[in-house]
């Protein structure tokens, strides 16, 4: 018998019904499996993220998507000394303390960032530190001794000194602790480091290094001087906020450069941007004022092919981990800092996956 469908309206109904729920139905379990593969679970080295304790813990979705796929943890900026020190003698450790017992909980890795950032550092050490120069060099010994010290055992590795070159080419950048102390600030934060926390892996963290040959190498000298010193530095942090356009050759070369010391290789602020900042905040082009399939397919490629680099080009011993820098498009520091439109996270906007996350977890099964 042929039914006419006219004639049972309610058969459509009830077939509308049925697709909307097994709709609904595969994608939760799209979701579900997506989220139960986590990228950490696939993973040979650590797998982390920068968050913001606070809205982490406060946004139940985030959280789920933050267990499920990474195991290693980094304050994007609660545990900077702007956060830790921001007045004389007034430490205030809550957030790292709820970094810490939030990563016990959940059986992440701390990594601690960082502990001198020129553009981190309280005004009121500047004005003091600018007056006298040995109370600067005591004060950071006496700072790094007491915040390491702190955590010793329970933050795997730091950020001993954070972008100590300028944005480009070979030269130191002139920070108000060069201008204080002179370059010999950056060994000693190491020496300090290592003095509170022997056991702690201790990084040189700085960006455009994987596209800036110059400044590069500036770093690998640096690493040559302090190894013939016997300065404690145990790695070499790639920041890896790095555009589409950059070529993945060029990154591969760096990355096998900086393997070869030897040292701990991070990529320790992951994101992959569209637009054209210049690494100044508020500055750049915005080339790109929507995302299309296209974008986003070629982004998931270019996450999948930074992956493979890592575990191809960093041998096993010396890989730390990969760190994203935020790890949603929503939270992301990329659109706030440089005032423009960007997609550079692994999640869209609504926490979704994108091919990013795709391209990501391919890498790491590859
Ligand atoms: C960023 C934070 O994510 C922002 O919230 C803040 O306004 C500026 O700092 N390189 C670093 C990080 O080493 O500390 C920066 O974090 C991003 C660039």
């Amino acid at each position: 018998m042929i039914y006419k469908k006219q004639n049972f309206p309610e058969i459509k109904v009830i077939q509308v019904v049925l697709i909307l729920f097994l709709c609904t139905a595969c994608k939760n379990s799209n979701q579900k499996t997506i989220e139960a593969a986590g990228l950490k679970n696939v993973s040979e080295f650590p797998i982390g993220t920068a968050v913001n304790i606070n809205r982490l813990i406060n946004d139940d979705r985030l959280m789920a998507l933050q267990v499920s796929n990474f195991n290693s943890i980094t304050a994007t900026n609660d545990m900077k000394m702007q956060s830790i020190l921001p007045a004389e003698n007034q430490f205030n450790w809550k957030k790292a303390d709820t970094i810490l017992s939030f990563a016990n909980k959940h059986n992440q890795r701390v990594f601690g960032h960082n502990l001198i950032w020129h553009s981190s550092t309280p005004k009121w050490v500047e004005e003091k530190g600018a007056k006298d120069s040995l109370w600067l060099d005591t004060f950071m010994k006496e700072y790094i001794h007491k915040y390491v010290g702190r955590y010793k055992g329970k933050v795997a590795g730091w950020d001993v000194v954070n972008e100590a070159f300028e944005s480009s080419g070979d030269a130191y950048r002139k920070t108000f602790w060069y201008n204080n102390l002179g370059k010999e600030y950056i060994a000693n934060a190491f020496r300090y480091a290592h003095e509170a926390d022997p056991d702690a892996v201790l990084f040189y963290n700085d960006f455009n290094i994987e596209r800036d040959t110059t400044k590069l190498h500036a770093l690998l000298k640096m690493v040559d001087e302090f190894k013939a010193k016997g300065v404690p530095i145990s790695g070499i942090g790639f920041q890896m906020n790095i555009r589409m356009d950059i070529p993945d050759e060029i990154i591969a070369y760096s990355l096998k450069k900086a393997a070869e010391t030897g040292l701990q290789i991070h990529l320790s602020e992951v994101d992959i941007i569209f637009n054209t900042h210049n690494d100044e905040r508020l500055g750049g082009i915005e080339n790109y004022s929507v995302l299309t399939d296209e974008m986003k397919q070629a982004q998931g490629e270019k996450y999948k092919n930074l992956i493979k680099m890592y575990k191809e080009i960093v041998p096993k011993k010396q890989q730390f981990g990969i760190t994203l820098w935020d790890f949603t498009d929503r939270d992301t520091w990329i659109i706030g800092f440089f005032n423009m439109k960007d997609w550079p996270s692994i999640y869209d906007d609504k926490l979704q996956p994108k091919p990013a996350y795709f391209g990501f977890l391919e890498g790491l099964k590859d």
